[in-house]
C-alpha cells in the first residue's frame, strides 16, 4: 500500500544512521550506566531502534515537555515550555544521553538539560535522528549525536505525529505538498525532482508538473 506524502527519509537510510549512532555511542560509553532518557512521544521508535543497535548495557526512561500554547502564557508567565513528566529511575551517576526524534527550535531539549543539569550525572548529551536547524531560538546547543539534517519542512512517521495520526509509519516523510518545493536541492536538475516525487508519493504524474511549475 502507498503510504502519504513523500518520503524524505527512507527506512534504509534511517537504518544507517541509527547503526551509525550506535557504534558511536558503544565506543564512547565503554563503562558505568548509560540511560536512554527518551522524550515522548516522538523518540519512541527512534529509541527502541538506537537501544537494541547499542551492543552495551543501556537502562531506558522518558521525559515529556509541554509546549506552553496561545492561551496558556496567562496562567505561566514567562514559560516556553513545562516538564510533563519526569524520569521515574534515579538517574544519580549515570550517563544520561537525551533521545529525541527531532531538534527544532530547541527549546524542549533547553528544558530537558535545564532540569537534568539539577541532578548530578555523570554526563548529559543529546542524540537526535534529525536536526531541522533553520528554526533553531535556542543558541549554542551542543547535539552529540545526530542522524541528519533535514529542511524547514514539517515532517511525520517514525514515532513522528501530526496531530497524533501518521506515528507508525516506518519512514520520515512529507505530507504538505506545498512544501515539496523545498526539497528540490536533494535533487539536480527538475527532471530528477519529477522523477523522484512521482516514484516516492502518492502523487499523480500532472500533480507533479504542478508542482515543478512553483
Ligand atoms: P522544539 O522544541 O521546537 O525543538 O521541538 C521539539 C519537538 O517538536 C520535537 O521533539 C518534536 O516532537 C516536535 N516537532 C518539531 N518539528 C517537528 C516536525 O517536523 N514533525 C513532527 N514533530 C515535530
Ligand atoms: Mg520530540
Amino acid at each position: 500500500m502507498k503510504q502519504p506524502g513523500m518520503s524524505l527519509v527512507t527506512e534504509d537510510v534511517i537504518r544507517a544512521h541509527v547503526q551509525e549512532i550506535a557504534v558511536r555511542i558503544d565506543a564512547d560509553y565503554p563503562d558505568d550506566t548509560l540511560v536512554l532518557l527518551g522524550v515522548l512521544k516522538g523518540s519512541w521508535m527512534f529509541l527502541t531502534d538506537l537501544a537494541r543497535a547499542i551492543k552495551r548495557p543501556v537502562r531506558i526512561d522518558f521525559m515529556s515537555v509541554h509546549r506552553i500554547r496561545r492561551g496558556e502564557e496567562l496562567a505561566n508567565p514567562g514559560q516556553e515550555a513545562l516538564i510533563a513528566k519526569y524520569p521515574e529511575s534515579p538517574l544519580d551517576n549515570s550517563h544520561v544521553l537525551v533521545v529525541e526524534d527531532i531538534v527544532d527550535t530547541g527549546v524542549t531539549v533547553r528544558q530537558i538539560l535545564a532540569y537534568l543539569e539539577t541532578l548530578q550525572l555523570r554526563s548529559v548529551q543529546v542524540a537526535t535522528l534529525l536536526d531541522k536547524p533553520a528554526r533553531r531560538m535556542v543558541q549554542g546547543l551542543t547535539l552529540k549525536y545526530v542522524g541528519c539534517q533535514i529542511p524547514d519542512v514539517y515532517v511525520v512517521g517514525y514515532g513522528m505525529d501530526f496531530k497524533e495520526d501518521y506515528r507508525s509509519l516506518p519512514d520520515v516523510r512529507i505530507l504538505d505538498r506545498c512544501r515539496y518545493k523545498h526539497c528540490v536541492f536533494y535533487t539536480d536538475s527538475a527532471e530528477d525532482f519529477c522523477s523522484e516525487v512521482c516514484e516516492r508519493s502518492d502523487f499523480s504524474t500532472q500533480e507533479v508538473e504542478l508542482i515543478k511549475e512553483f
